[in-house]
């Protein structure tokens, strides 16, 4: 008879405990943005992005040729090259990779039609016209306000190859090479602004050895001479993932005179959802195995980091030389029926949250981490932009990257989280926020905040010395694990706007799951 009344209290009593439970889990959760300890600078070149000779990335991707159906101006497709404007890259990395350790610049100059046609042994055997070379690059680069970073050929180039094509970029004077460059439509010389010498040389760039590299970093820089006013920053190839040896040796081999000066080191490390390079994973349709797996192993680039810092903080006390993740980003399997050496994969929210985490841990380093550069911008891995033909559509990484814009130059603050559960999957967890801030140059307080679990919302009180009163900026979040923009639907994922207001003297951010948002905090 009492079944029914006690039924009822049990049920109200059961949710009565499983919402403040919930409520307590999520309000205990504090950012707190440390407003008083200004950090270093962020650089903008943290945002800089990677374009190889490489699949669809150039040719297509970027390049179509003025002849091209697809709306170009002189051979640029028009709608890549204003999405890119829209997204303020600071910076371009070009022509490789692996590719750069193949590239001979002088088959990339002079008139199109008489440009060789040679074999990219490095990516799908494919022919490569050359129609995109060094003129292509730099008026690209000034299209979109660009700083330039030209990856030097040790690999198959010789110490005379890369001074000529030094000397050809920003030789002011008279010589048979600048006057090439004039007469090929260049009558300035280009500012070049960093330059690297090799890549990869511990595997595709020659197989080498930290110590070999290093005599020939030596050697080569020798002769990379460019006007005193025109001097590059030089970039030494590193290691990747966990090794520290290339920079331990690096910067005990290679002392730091004017000549010689070396003034980073370049880093590499990719993020596969499995961690085998046999079987990388899938960029969609994958369970929260591998949701789980991938965020925890791009977590991994903080250790990476802290390593390397570790070893320069000792050997380069005076922080004289930079530490660049010049190729970082998610690597999957190529779908089936996809050519292997185009390495093309589509792009999910999973990327964008990988990519709220990973730049979070890039502002926290940056005194050493001055660039990184996505890989890559165009149809290539994480890419900003996928294109087929003439359709173009964003990606859901292309929408954080212009969320985190207002980072670009800013002052960092540190941030400290306090009660946070975690994200845990089976016997294994991982932090549940992700969270940056800075100021920015015209003084405004970012705050960015990454939920990594892909079904639970978390609740986020945000603290800082003075009172808060608003946040508002974007949101990006979706319902599915691989949701993603397709060719036929390019606005599935996108960013939304972002309000909250102060209640009772308290800031709370509610943060969907698997969301990123970057708001200004009033
Ligand atoms: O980004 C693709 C390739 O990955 C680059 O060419 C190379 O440097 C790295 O192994």
């Amino acid at each position: 008879m009492n079944v029914r009344p006690s039924l009822l209290s049990l049920l109200v009593y059961v949710g009565f405990v499983l919402f403040t439970s919930a409520a307590i889990a999520e309000t205990t959760i504090t950012v707190e943005v440390h407003s008083d300890q200004p950090g270093a600078t962020i650089h903008r070149n943290i945002y800089g992005q990677f374009m190889e000779h490489l699949g669809r990335g150039i040719y297509e991707g970027v390049w179509v040729g003025e002849d091209s159906k697809i709306p170009n101006k002189n051979g640029y497709r028009k709608d890549v090259v204003k999405a890119l404007k829209a997204l303020e890259v600071p910076l371009l990395r070009w022509p490789g990779g692996c590719f750069a350790d193949e590239y001979h610049w002088r088959d990339g100059v002079g008139p199109r039609d008489q440009r060789p046609v040679t074999i990219n042994t490095t990516w799908g055997g494919v022919s490569d016209d050359n129609a995109f070379g060094t003129h292509e690059f730099f008026e690209l680069a000034e299209m979109l306000d660009a700083e330039v970073y030209i990856n030097g050929n040790l690999g198959t180039g010789t110490p005379r190859e890369m001074a000529a094509w030094l000397e050809y970029m920003t030789a002011e004077g008279e010589s048979t090479l600048a006057n090439l460059r004039r007469a090929n439509g260049r009558d300035k010389p280009w500012k070049v602004d960093y330059f690297a010498i090799g890549n990869e040389a511990w595997g595709c760039g020659g197989t080498m050895t930290p110590d070999y590299y290093a005599n020939l970093y030596k050697h080569y820089a020798t002769f990379a001479k460019t006007p005193e006013n025109n001097r590059p920053i030089m970039i030494a190839s590193g290691g990747h993932t966990e090794q520290t040896e290339w920079t331990q040796t690096l910067l005990e081999q290679v002392p730091n005179t004017w000549s010689l000066r070396m003034n980073a080191i370049s880093h590499h490390y990719y993020t596969l959802p499995t961690g085998d390079w046999d079987k990388h994973g899938r960029a969609l349709a994958f369970g929260e195995n591998e949701w789980f797996s991938t965020l925890k192993n791009t977590l991994r680039i903080e250790e990476f980091i802290k390593a390397n810092i570790a070893i320069m903080d000792k050997l380069d006390p005076e922080k004289k030389v930079g530490f660049y993740v010049d190729e970082w980003g998610t690597w999957y399997d190529v779908e089936p029926g996809d050519n292997p050496g185009f390495l093309y994969q589509q792009n999910t929210i999973r990327d964008a949250v990988l990519t709220g985490m990973n730049l979070n841990i890039f502002h926290q380093y940056a005194e050493r981490v001055q660039m990184t550069n996505i890989a890559q911008m165009v149809n290539v891995l994480q890419a900003m932009i996928l294109t087929d033909k003439e359709k173009m559509l964003l990606t859901p990484t292309y929408h954080v990257f212009k969320m985190y814009i207002p980072f670009q130059d800013a002052t960092a603050y540190p941030v400290s989280i306090s009660g946070d559960k975690g994200y845990r999957f089976g016997e294994e967890s991982i932090p549940g926020i992700s969270a940056s801030a800075a100021k920015s140059k015209d003084g405004k307080l970012w705050l960015a905040l990454v939920n990594t679990h892909p079904s639970e919302a978390k609740s986020v009180s945000i603290a800082t010395a003075g009172k808060l009163r608003t946040a508002k900026g974007q949101l990006l979040t979706s319902a599915a694990m691989d949701a993603h923009n397709t060719f036929d639907s390019p606005e599935s994922v996108q960013p939304k706007e972002y309000k909250a207001k102060a209640k009772d003297g308290s800031l709370i951010l509610d943060l969907p799951a698997k969301s990123v948002v970057v708001v200004e905090l009033k």
